[in-house]
């Protein structure tokens, strides 16, 4: 599977080679081959040996955008917020089953959310984790973001069914890209070559409903059908996006 090996360069943090073996189950390597994790100095990144100018992948909750996004990016106003329910309720508890980097997860803690972000792909978990180490180092996010952003490395397909009760569930499977822009295409090309199509993601939905107490939200491409088929009690529309919401009863 591409990007589950680590390249033990001379500098690599030798504690961080033993939990990237312990804790996701990655190989270290000298010599890295196609999708591999290394040490910058501060982050842990992901690089491919074949794509010169690929930039490193890395969750930064720090970064410029995310910092954009997270203080003038519309805050209550945006799709996601209203299609969670946090612009009514800003202390809900959501189980993100499909983190990725972890971008969402953000704009719902900054909102006040208690998110548990779920991850099943090694590299990307590894790449959370050390987003959220680095989070707890900030002077800016280290006040309350260490305590509304908790990883779980698992398939969700368990996950769902061993979680405690959320208000909600958080769905945002991999879709085939048909982004306009080059840059995010070029982003979403890597990543979809990372983490693959998420061809199993109808299999969620029933989990989703299953443990949510208040709705599941999916947030889908325009151009995307439902998921599992299942017909959302209403749709949100995102600026790129829309969000598909299942209500199963009121945020009270
Ligand atoms: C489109 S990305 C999510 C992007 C994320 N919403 C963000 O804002 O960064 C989908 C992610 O969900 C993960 N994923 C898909 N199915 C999963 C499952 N059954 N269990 C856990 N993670 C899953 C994939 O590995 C991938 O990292």
């Amino acid at each position: 599977m591409p990007g589950t090996c680590f390249y033990t360069s001379p500098d690599f943090p030798p504690a961080l080679a033993v939990g990237l073996q312990q804790n996701f189950g990655l190989l270290a390597t000298e010599s890295p081959r196609g999708w591999y994790l290394c040490w910058t100095g501060d982050a842990l990144v992901l690089r491919n040996t074949e794509l010169n100018k690929q930039g490193d992948i890395l969750v930064d909750f720090a970064s410029g955008a995310a910092t954009y996004r997270r203080k003038f990016g519309g805050g209550k106003s945006e799709a996601i917020a209203k299609a969670v329910g946090l612009t009514k309720k800003p202390g809900l508890t959501v189980v993100d089953a499909t983190a990725g980097l972890g971008r969402d997860a953000l704009v719902l803690a900054s909102l006040g959310a208690k998110v548990t972000l779920v991850e099943r792909q090694p590299a990307v978990a590894a790449l959370l984790a050390d987003g959220l180490r680095r989070a707890s180092l900030d002077p800016d996010l280290a006040h309350w973001l260490p305590e509304r952003m908790q990883l779980v490395f698992a398939p969700s397909q368990q996950a769902l069914t061993q979680l405690p009760v959320p208000d909600v569930v958080y769905l945002d499977p991999m879709f085939p890209a048909r982004e306009k822009s080059a840059l995010v295409k070029k982003e979403m090309q890597a990543f979809h070559q990372v983490v693959g199509t998420d061809e199993d993601a109808d299999a969620l939905f029933p989990l989703a409903w299953q443990l949510a107490s208040k709705r599941v939200v999916v947030k889908r491409p325009g151009y995307a059908g439902f998921l599992a088929g299942q017909k959302p009690s209403m749709q949100i529309e995102g600026k790129n996006n829309r969000f598909d919401v299942y209500v199963k009863a009121a945020l009270d």
